[in-house]
């Protein structure tokens, strides 16, 4: 395998290419770099066969979706990414195929739920969960510092040492590491044990990301700045949230919710299927559709989507609007699934 780094900054993208076939995967594509990519592939004749995002990015928007659809390539992600446009779900131990070689997917959440690291023969694209010298943050939406620290000392640093360690980020002009020295001089992780590490990671202050709710939301909804407001993380964290059993429940009672659907039609019509008699409205489409809703302001009303991301942003949309009674589906139909609760699917 030939592999690349092809942004020369803070931000790291990086190419894997199978020499045998010239088919190559794309890492982390950022969207402000997308022709730079193209020329490069176009230059050496390598065709691109695959993109992958480690994660639902905050601090940049992902070149993924635009690059899929200029390339012809599909977009893969963990299958806990909230974001329409991924077309290759993977969960922990599946491989990738790019050409012969092969990228085996490890979930790594901590960073946010849906991390992944990408190991290939001698390295490991770490995302943002190991960073050289550091970690990722674990103070933004989805992370957990105790969970990071478990995915890095059991998925990580059981590897072996010789293998070599490529973050999605790194600030001080490092280009790579390995699992060895990682485990021996990593400040935030070397003779840590897992409550030092979450007391480290909590004590870090770290001001949130500029604009990070017009980098999230797209990123997570594949929708455009301007074609929604975004609600502000603070009254996403006030929406109220209902499991999966939870939801079942209510729909049985005497007094069933409101259903709002706010995926795309593809995904509603799709392989998840929906909850019987759930309202579909598009998240984009929410603002000027609330009269579909009817009288339903004094009404219970659940939101749902694919991993219960978006529809938080509808709930708090719709709470935003006068809505009284929302709920969001927390885990959405990914959690309804698992939970082998019934599903309509087609038209
Ligand atoms: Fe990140």
């Amino acid at each position: 395998m030939i592999f690349r780094e092809l942004n020369r900054g803070k931000c790291k993208t990086y190419l894997a290419i199978s020499a045998a076939t010239g088919k190559a995967a794309v890492i982390d594509p950022l969207r402000e770099k997308i022709e730079r990519y193209l020329t490069v592939l176009a230059y050496h004749g390598w065709r691109l066969d695959l993109i992958i995002d480690t994660h639902t990015h905050a601090d940049h928007r992902s070149g993924a979706m635009e690059l899929g659809e200029l390339a012809d390539a599909p977009v893969a992600m963990h299958r806990l990414a909230p974001a329409p446009h991924v077309s290759i779900h993977v969960e922990d131990g599946q491989t990738l195929k790019v050409g012969e070689e092969e990228l085996c997917v490890l979930h790594t959440p901590g960073h946010t739920v849906d991390s992944i690291s990408l190991l290939a023969k001698d390295r490991v694209f770490t995302g943002d969960v190991l960073f050289i010298h550091g970690t990722g943050r674990a103070d933004l939406p989805g992370g957990d510092a105790g969970i990071q620290y478990d995915s890095i000392m059991r998925k990580l640093f059981t590897l072996s040492d010789e293998v070599l360690v490529f973050p999605a980020h790194d600030y001080r002009g490092h280009t790579q590491s390995s699992i060895g020295e990682e485990k021996r001089s990593n400040p935030r992780l070397a003779g840590k044990s897992r409550d030092e590490y979450i007391e480290l990671m909590n004590s870090l202050g770290l001001p949130l990301p500029e604009g990070i709710q017009e980098t999230l939301q797209p990123n997570q909804s594949d929708l455009d700045a301007g074609a929604l407001t975004w609600p502000p993380l603070s009254q996403l964290n006030q929406v109220r949230q209902l499991s999966s059993a939870q939801l079942r429940d209510r729909i049985a009672s005497a007094n069933p919710p409101l259903l709002v659907d706010v995926r795309q039609e593809s995904e509603y019509r799709g392989e998840l299927g929906h909850i019987a008699g759930a309202h579909l409205i598009p998240l984009k489409e929410l603002p000027e559709r609330t009269g579909e809703l009817g009288n339903a302001k004094g009404r219970d009303i659940v939101v749902i989507c694919r991993v219960g991301v978006r529809s938080a942003t509808a709930a708090a949309i719709l709470t935003g609007l006068g809505f009284e009674q929302v709920w969001n589906l927390g885990g959405g139909m990914i959690e309804w699934k698992d939970a082998q609760l019934p599903v309509e699917r087609g038209p």
